[in-house]
C-alpha cells in the first residue's frame, strides 16, 4: 500500500499536532454547551476518533452517512442520505466531523438535514479544506488544513475504498489510476 504514495502531504505528527490544538479550540468555544460530534462516514472515522479525545468535555458522538454517486475521486452532485443520525438532535450544539470539504455540495445537503432535526446549533470541523474547488457557498469553522486542489488519501481519506488505514495523508502515484 506505502508504495502507491508519491507524496507526504501530512505527517501523522503533523496532524495529530493539529488535532490536538482543534480539540483545544474546541473545549475552550463549547466550554458552556458541550456538543455533540457528528461524524460523517466514512471518511471522518480516523479524524473524528483522535479529535473526540482532543476534546476535553461531555462530548457525545454520533454518524450520519451519505452516498453522492460519482466517480472514485468526483461527487456527482446528487447527494442521499444513507444513514440519519441516532440521537436526539433537538436543541443540542451539532459539531460536524468531516474529513474534507471539497465542492461542497455533500456538507450543504447534510448541514441542511441537521438542521431540519431543530437542534440550537450547526458547526463544521473539517480536517482538510480545497476552497479553489468550491461550488456551493459553505466554508468550515474550524479547519485542520487547508490544501491545493490534489487528490489526497490516508487517514480516512480514500480512493476507491482503499488507503483509509494509512496513518499520514498522501497523493497517489499516477499510474494507480490507470
Ligand atoms: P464534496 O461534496 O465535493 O465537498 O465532497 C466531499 C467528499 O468527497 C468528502 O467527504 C470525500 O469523501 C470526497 N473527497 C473529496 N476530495 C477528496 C480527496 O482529495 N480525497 C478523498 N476523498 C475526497
Ligand atoms: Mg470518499
Amino acid at each position: 500500500m506505502k508504495n502507491d504514495i508519491e507524496k507526504v502531504f501530512f505527517t501523522a505528527d503533523a496532524i495529530a499536532k493539529r488535532v490536538r490544538e482543534l480539540g483545544a479550540q474546541i473545549t475552550t468555544d463549547y466550554a458552556e454547551a458541550p456538543p455533540l460530534l457528528v461524524g460523517i462516514l466514512k471518511g471522518s472515522f480516523v479524524f473524528m476518533a483522535d479529535l473526540a479525545r482532543a476534546i476535553d468535555l461531555y462530548c457525545d458522538v454520533d454518524f450520519i452517512a451519505a452516498s453522492s454517486y460519482g466517480n472514485a475521486t468526483e461527487t456527482s452532485g446528487t447527494v442521499t442520505l444513507t444513514k440519519p443520525l441516532s440521537a436526539d438532535a433537538a436543541g443540542r450544539h451539532l459539531l460536524i466531523a468531516e474529513d474534507i470539504l471539497d465542492t461542497g455540495v455533500t456538507l450543504t445537503f447534510l448541514r441542511s438535514y441537521l438542521l431540519s432535526l431543530k437542534p440550537a446549533s450547526v458547526k463544521i470541523c473539517a480536517l482538510l479544506d480545497k476552497p479553489s474547488r468550491r461550488k456551493a457557498p459553505i466554508s468550515a469553522d474550524y479547519v485542520g488544513f487547508t490544501c491545493p486542489d490534489a487528490f489526497y488519501v490516508g487517514y480516512g481519506l480514500d480512493y476507491a475504498e482503499h488507503y483509509r488505514n494509512l496513518p499520514y495523508i498522501g497523493s497517489l502515484k499516477p499510474e494507480i489510476y490507470e
